[in-house]
């Protein structure tokens, strides 16, 4: 496995936010493959905790940065002036905070958009670059099932996840020929810290943050899309083709109307 991984994306992966839950597994699931890593997340200490588990279990390099992913700014000089290529990006980051659109504020859409949006958008095209020159390369972006449909209560959030879905399968389409694999992961719950605090409860589908790092990972080359767990996939060919669009907002707001 490992050597697979390395041979299609090189020694050098970046998960951005790494810290905890969903992008700590994908560090690991990478570390597993052989892969050194840069993670980016603002707090430094569980980044610390991280690489040196993950440097004892796995004998690889591990470099680690407190980034705000807010700041696309901050992003780019911290990755332009790293001395190693990152052969695979996985851009885990998300902001979703859980207020109706009439009680959230213009800094926290604007967070939203540069966290979920403007700031993968910019670093794909960053890295990409590289990866066009070396022919090679691997894209992983975390979308969600909410964006298949209006999701109330985090419509916003919603919309960014579509914008990364809809980005991945056109770009999937348009660096495939260039040697670079694609993916967008539209997941349902996933128990993390950030998921757990939000819900009471475990939504139906609900999958671990190993399960779906894995999956995610071994659907990479694969195809533009990746629905991890078989309820998930389900849910996803009812809202977003057997039902009306009306009905789909309903059902998907009687689960998020729980979030607080
Ligand atoms: N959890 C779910 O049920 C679920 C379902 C579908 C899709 N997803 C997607 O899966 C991904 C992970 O979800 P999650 O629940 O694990 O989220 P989370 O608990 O909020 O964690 C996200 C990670 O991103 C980092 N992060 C957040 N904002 C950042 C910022 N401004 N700058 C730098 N790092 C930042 C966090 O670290 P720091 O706080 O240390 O910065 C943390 O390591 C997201 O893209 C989400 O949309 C989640």
């Amino acid at each position: 496995m490992s050597n697979d991984f390395t041979l299609r994306y090189g020694s050098w992966a970046m998960v951005a936010g790494a810290s905890e839950g969903l992008g700590a597994a994908f560090a690991e699931a990478l570390a597993k493959r052989g892969l050194n890593l840069i993670l980016l997340a603002r707090r430094m200490e569980k980044l610390e905790d991280l690489a040196s588990s993950l440097k004892v279990k796995y004998n690889i390099e591990i470099r680690f940065f407190s980034v705000d992913l807010h700041d696309f700014n901050q992003t780019k000089t911290l990755v332009s002036s790293l001395d190693v290529s990152i052969g695979l990006l996985v851009y885990n980051a998300a902001y979703a905070p859980i207020a109706y659109f009439s009680d959230i504020n213009e800094s926290q859409l604007t967070q939203i958009v540069d966290v979920n949006v403007k700031t993968p958008l910019l670093l794909v095209k960053l890295v990409s670059e590289e990866m066009i020159r070396s022919g090679k390369g691997g894209i992983l972006l975390m979308s969600s099932l909410t964006g298949t449909q209006g999701s109330p209560k985090v419509a916003t959030y919603a919309a960014t996840k579509a914008f990364n879905a809809i980005l991945a399968e056109g770009i999937w389409k348009e660096l495939k020929p260039k040697g670079i694999d694609v993916i967008a992961s539209c997941a349902g719950a996933i128990m993390t810290p950030g998921y757990a605090n939000a819900q009471n409860g475990k939504a139906p589908g609900t999958l671990s943050p190993e399960k779906v790092a894995e999956i995610s990972l071994k659907a990479l080359g694969r195809g533009p899309i990746v629905i991890p767990g078989t309820i998930n996939k389900l849910a996803h060919f009812f809202m977003g083709r057997l039902l009306s669009r009306k009905t789909a907002i309903n059902i998907m707001e009687l689960n998020t109307k729980n979030l607080s």
